[in-house]
């Protein structure tokens, strides 16, 4: 076997997001390789019953990424081929993936230039332009806390055909909850970056045991009963396939290390708490004479990302880069990439429900910059 170098670089850099494991992670994983069962079994149920109750949420089904959780949840309300689905404008592309994959059509909203989020008045604008949407997916972009209520009302939805994007969500503080959740489908990813990190993974929250049965039965085939279950001493091997399904299960060799990062996710989340505080405190100045301006606040923000808004955010970058500090940018709008931008000009809807204020119209993406936001912020050496 060759050696692979994978250590993220160079001496004295800050990089943009290093994954932090918790102290048991590692053990938790060598716990699974000696179990004689890798895959979806124990430790997956283990860690849905315990996101369960961090986020008090009645049902969590894991999957294998967000995008799954998304996708799985708009297939399973069941909407008409190309129905229009309300989606930010400023998101990951994955979630409009998810749509198109559903065999819906993503309709985009404009957001608001105070939280970077559709509000209410943007959403009921995309409904004029481009009609009555049958859901919509909204995300909770860097962690800030959305009324997804309030925009299911502006959309004209029942809140029950609201699916949200929570890939930035956990950790922020909403009433009981610990992320801005939606009664139907809440989707959490565990992606490498993500303030809950697995390297890989995603779940979906729902207050509906039907659909989190038939979430459980799609993500694995549509099999009726789980290769654990058939297993297990005593199982059946027999089992049937109601509706074709996906291949989108968590394995436990995932779960048992999320179960491990959740112990030490608010000890993280007080941590990027006082990371924020210092970059407040030192940006002050800048905010006050006007040179940079931050997304407002809500309380319960899960500090997933730390944006500020720039007037020349690619020299910026650039100099922070020169000196190793890693920034980002979330995102670039979705109607500037080349495949979107292909699809929402054969859809006269979509176009017509793109954004139009100049600060979206760059095609490199809007001018913010998110800075580092890790844990430590992490020094990297070699
Ligand atoms: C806002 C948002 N939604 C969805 C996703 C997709 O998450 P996953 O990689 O788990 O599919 C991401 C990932 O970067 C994201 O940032």
């Amino acid at each position: 076997m060759t050696a692979v170098t994978n250590t993220v670089s160079t001496a004295g850099a800050v990089a943009f997001t290093v994954p932090p494991f918790a102290a048991g992670a590692r053990d938790a994983a060598l716990r699974v390789l000696d179990s004689g069962w890798v895959t979806t079994g124990p430790e997956c149920a283990a860690f849905e019953a315990e996101l369960s109750a961090y986020l008090g949420q009645p049902h969590v089904v894991t999957v294998a990424s967000c995008t799954q959780a998304i996708e799985l949840s708009l297939r399973a309300l069941r909407l008409d081929p190309g129905a229009p689905v309300l989606t930010p404008s400023l998101t990951f592309s994955g979630a409009v993936a998810a749509i198109v994959h559903a065999g819906y059509r993503p309709v985009l909203v404009d957001i608001d230039e105070t939280t970077l989020t559709p509000n209410p008045r943007t959403v009921a604008a995309a409904v004029r332009r481009a009609g009555r949407p049958a859901a919509m997916v909204s995300c909770d972009l860097g962690g800030y806390p959305v009324d997804h209520a309030a925009l299911a009302e502006a959309a004209g939805l029942p809140y029950r055909r609201m699916v949200v994007d929570a890939a930035h969500g956990p950790g922020g503080d909403v009433g009981r909850t610990r992320a801005a959740t939606a009664p139907y489908a809440t989707c959490l990813s565990f992606y490498a970056t993500k303030n809950l990190p697995i390297g890989e993974g995603g779940a979906v929250l729902t207050h509906d045991g039907d659909v989190a049965g038939a979430l459980r039965a799609a993500r694995l085939h549509g099999m009726t009963r789980d290769a654990w279950r058939r297993y297990l001493p005593g199982g059946s091997w027999r089992y049937d396939v109601e509706e074709v399904g996906f291949k989108a299960n968590l394995t436990d060799l995932s779960a048992a290390i999320g179960r491990a990062q959740l112990d030490a996710l608010p000890g993280w989340q007080a941590r990027r708490a006082e990371l924020v505080a210092r970059y407040d405190a030192a940006l002050r100045g800048a905010v006050r004479a006007g040179v940079v301006t931050l997304p407002s606040r809500h309380p319960g923000h899960a500090f997933h990302l730390y944006q500020v808004r720039i007037p020349r955010r690619d020299a910026v970058s650039d100099g922070l880069t020169e000196h190793g500090v890693g920034t980002s940018v979330h995102f670039i709008p979705v109607h500037h990439l080349r495949g979107y931008a292909r699809l929402f000009d054969a859809d006269e809807l979509c176009t017509r429900a793109c954004p139009t204020r100049p600060w979206t119209a760059s095609s490199s993406g809007s001018p913010t910059c998110s800075r580092p936001l890790s844990r430590r912020p992490r020094r990297l050496t070699c």
